[in-house]
C-alpha cells in the first residue's frame, strides 16, 4: 500500500520542500535523534566534549570532525549492536578554535585538527521498541584513526622509490590518512575509504625545482606556498620542499577491519593515486571483486579495478588471509564514454538530442595490472601513483567531477553521481559531449552504467543519463521522462546508497538553487522512474553525507553545519544540534517513522 504522497514501493512520504532552516526536516510521521556528534566520547576514558578547554589527546579519543561516509554493520556476537564506521574527512579550524588565526595555528590547534581526521569506529546499542542507537563508549571494538596512525602499502606500489622518504626509507608505512570523502563496503567485511583533497595539507610547491616533480604536482592541484593550514611548520613531512615524496603517499583507497581493532589499516596502491571519492566494491559471477572509483575533479576521470582472485566465502583465518590480498593483485581501468547522437546535437543547454535520450557505448582502457604498464612511457609503479596522467595518455572521458557510485543490488546497473563543473565549455576548456551535457554545469547529472552481459569484469559497457539535475521547471533539466511537475528540485549529487526495494538515494553537496542540501529518494523501475522525492533536508552550510537507508531507518552525517561565509566560532553560521549559543556541530542522524513502520510504506 502507498502512504503519503504517493509514489513507488518504498517512498511512500510527503516530500519535503526546500527550505533554509538551521534544522534538520523530515516528513510528517518521522522522527530523528542525534547518534553522536563531533567531540562525543568513544574511547574508554575521553572526557566529555569542551570546546573552550580541547586537547589532542581528548580529540583523539572523541569523535572526529566532519563526518561523511557511514557503514552500519552488524555484530553477530552481541545482542542489539550494530558497528558504525564513519570517515572524518577534514576540519573547521576557524569554527573549532576561539580566536583561530589562518596565519598563526598554534602547535596545540595543529594536533587537535590531526586528531579530528580520520575515521571512528564506534559501537551502537539498538534500541528494538524506539529505534534508537545510542554509543557505547568505551566498547573494546572502538576505535579512533587519525593523521597520525600508522597505515601499511599493500599492492604493486608498495615500497616504490616514489614512496620513499626520509622517515621510512622501504616506502612501506606511513602516517596517517587525510580527507576521507567516500568509501564501500567489502562482502568480506571491510571498510574502503577514500581519500580525496589530500593536496591541501601540503606547504610549498612552488619552491619545488625538478620540473618532473612540478609537473606531478600541479597534475594533482599543488602549486603554491604555504599550505591552509600550515601544517608544514610543525611536521616537516607537509613541507613538499623537503619532503616531495610524502604527497605521493597519500590520494589512495584505504581498507579497515573494524572488527579487529588491532589491526593495520592499509593503503591499496592497485587501485591507483587520485583524489578518491569513494570505492565500492561488487563480485563478478565466478567471485572476483570489482572496485568503482570516481576521481572528484572537474574534467576528471571514472576507474574501475578487477581483481585477479576470487574470494573466498566465510570468516575463517585462512578466508581472512586469503581476502586481504584481493585488493592487492588485479587490473586497473579508466573509462571512455562515446555518446550515440551527432555532436551538434549536444548544445550545451540540457536539451534532448533527437533520440531522445543522452545515452551511448563506453570502453573500459586498462591503465596496469600487477608489474605490468600499459601506459606508454610511464611504468606501472608511475601508473598507480600518477594514475591521473596515465589515464590523460589514454584518453579517458572528462567528466563533471565523479563523486560517488554505487552498483544496484537488483539489476546490476552502475550508477554515478556527478556533482557539477561551472568550467565546462568556458574558454580553454572542454565543451559539452553527451555524458556531460551542459555548458556551465552548476547542477551535475546523474550516469547509469550497464556493464557488457552484466559482467562487472567486462570491457565494453552501455550508458545513459537517469537524471539531468536542477530546477525541474529549467529546460535543461531531465528525470528519466518522469513528469516534472511532480519531482523535487535536485541539485549536486555527491553520495548514493540503495534502499531494500532497489530505489537509488542520493545526497546532495553544495544546492546552487538557494535552499538547504538534502537526501532524496528516486524510482528506478516501472512508471515511477526518475520520480526524484526530496525525503530530508539539512542545516544551514551543511552537507548530507553517508545515507544509510534501511527498512526502518535512514541515516545520515551532517557535514560541515554552519559552513557559510564568515562563520567562526565566535559567530558560526549554524547552531545545529546542539540549539542557541552553542556551536554548530557535525552529527549523525537516525531517522525513523513514528509508528515503528518501515520507511516509505
Ligand atoms: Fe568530499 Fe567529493 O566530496
Ligand atoms: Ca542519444
Ligand atoms: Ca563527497
Ligand atoms: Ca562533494
Amino acid at each position: 500500500a502507498r502512504g503519503g504522497g504517493g509514489g513507488a514501493r518504498g517512498l511512500g512520504f510527503e516530500p519535503v520542500a526546500p527550505n533554509t532552516a538551521d534544522a534538520l526536516t523530515v516528513p510528517p510521521g518521522y522522527r530523528q535523534q542525534v547518534v553522536i556528534r563531533w567531540g562525543d566520547p568513544v574511547l574508554r576514558g575521553a572526557p566529555e566534549f569542551a570546546p573552550a578547554r580541547q586537547t589532542a589527546a581528548a580529540q583523539a579519543a572523541q569523535f572526529g570532525y566532519n563526518c561523511d561516509y557511514m557503514a552500519l554493520l552488524d555484530l553477530p556476537r552481541e545482542r542489539d549492536a550494530r558497528l558504525l564506521v564513519v570517515n572524518h574527512e577534514y576540519t573547521s579550524e576557524e569554527v573549532m578554535f576561539p580566536g583561530y588565526d589562518p596565519d598563526n595555528p598554534t602547535r596545540e590547534q595543529v594536533e587537535i585538527a590531526w586528531a579530528a581526521h580520520g575515521l571512528a569506529v564506534v559501537v551502537l546499542a539498538e534500541h528494538r521498541r524506539s529505534g534508537k542507537l545510542t554509543p557505547v563508549a568505551g566498547h573494546r571494538l572502538n576505535r579512533r584513526i587519525t593523521a597520525t596512525t600508522p597505515f601499511e602499502f599493500t599492492g604493486p606500489a608498495a615500497g616504490s622509490d616514489l614512496l620513499k622518504t626520509s622517515a621510512d626509507p622501504t616506502g612501506t608505512t606511513v602516517l596517517g590518512t587525510l580527507n576521507n570523502c567516500g568509501g564501500g563496503t567489502t562482502p568480506w567485511g571491510t571498510v574502503l575509504s577514500g581519500e580525496e583533497n589530500f593536496n591541501q595539507y601540503f606547504g610549498n610547491a612552488a619552491s619545488v625545482t625538478d620540473p618532473t616533480t612540478k609537473a606531478r604536482l600541479a597534475r594533482y592541484g599543488m602549486s603554491g606556498g604555504a599550505s591552509e593550514r600550515k601544517w608544514e611548520r610543525f611536521d616537516q613531512r607537509f613541507d613538499l620542499a623537503a619532503e616531495p615524496n610524502e604527497v605521493n603517499r597519500h590520494g589512495w583507497v584505504v581498507e579497515i577491519d573494524p572488527y579487529d581493532p588491532t589491526s593495520t589499516p592499509r593503503k591499496l596502491t592497485a587501485l591507483g593515486r587520485f583524489k578518491h571519492e569513494a570505492a565500492e566494491p561488487r563480485l563478478t559471477r565466478d567471485g572476483r571483486v570489482v572496485v568503482y572509483m570516481g576521481d572528484d575533479e572537474r574534467f576528471d576521470y571514472f576507474y574501475k579495478y578487477v581483481s585477479t582472485h576470487r574470494m573466498m566465502s566465510g570468516t575463517s583465518r585462512r578466508a581472512r588471509r586469503h581476502n586481504r590480498g584481493l585488493l592487492e593483485e588485479g587490473t586497473l581501468y579508466v573509462a571512455k564514454f562515446t555518446g550515440n547522437s551527432p555532436a551538434e546535437e549536444i548544445d550545451g543547454t540540457g536539451a534532448l538530442p533527437e533520440d531522445g535520450e543522452f545515452d551511448g557505448s563506453g570502453e573500459w582502457i586498462p591503465l596496469a595490472s600487477g608489474d605490468r604498464s600499459f601506459v606508454d612511457g610511464m611504468t606501472a609503479e608511475e601508473v598507480y601513483v600518477f594514475t591521473r596522467q596515465a589515464a590523460d595518455k589514454v584518453g579517458a572521458t572528462k567528466m563533471d567531477r565523479p563523486e560517488d557510485v554505487e552498483p544496484n543490488p537488483r539489476t546490476g546497473a552502475v550508477y554515478i553521481a556527478l556533482t557539477n563543473n561551472t568550467r565546462r565549455g568556458a574558454a580553454g576548456q572542454p565543451g559539452p559531449d553527451e555524458a556531460n551535457p551542459r555548458t556551465n554545469n552548476k547542477h551535475g547529472q546523474v550516469v547509469e552504467v550497464m556493464e557488457s552481459r552484466n559482467d562487472p569484469s567486462a570491457t565494453r559497457f552501455t550508458w545513459r543519463l537517469l537524471l539531468v539535475c536542477g530546477d525541474p521547471n529549467d529546460p535543461g533539466t531531465y528525470f528519466a521522462g518522469f513528469a516534472k511537475d511532480q519531482v523535487s528540485p535536485i541539485s549536486c549529487p555527491d553520495n548514493l546508497a540503495f534502499d531494500p526495494h532497489g530505489n537509488l538515494w542520493i545526497s546532495t553537496d553544495g544546492n546552487a538553487l538557494g535552499a538547504n542540501d538534502g537526501l532524496f529518494g528516486v524510482a528506478l523501475e516501472g512508471s515511477n522512474r526518475g520520480q526524484v522525492k526530496q525525503f530530508l533536508t539539512v542545516p544551514v552550510g551543511g552537507e548530507t553525507c553517508g545515507p544509510i537507508v534501511e527498512e526502518h531507518r535512514v541515516l545520515v552525517a551532517v557535514q560541515h553545519p554552519g559552513e557559510v561565509d564568515g562563520s567562526s566560532h565566535e559567530n558560526p553560521g549554524s547552531h545545529w544540534p546542539d540549539g542557541p549559543g552553542t556551536l554548530p556541530r557535525p552529527s549523525v542522524v537516525n531517522v525513523t517513522r513514528t509508528d515503528g513502520r518501515r520507511i516509505g510504506s
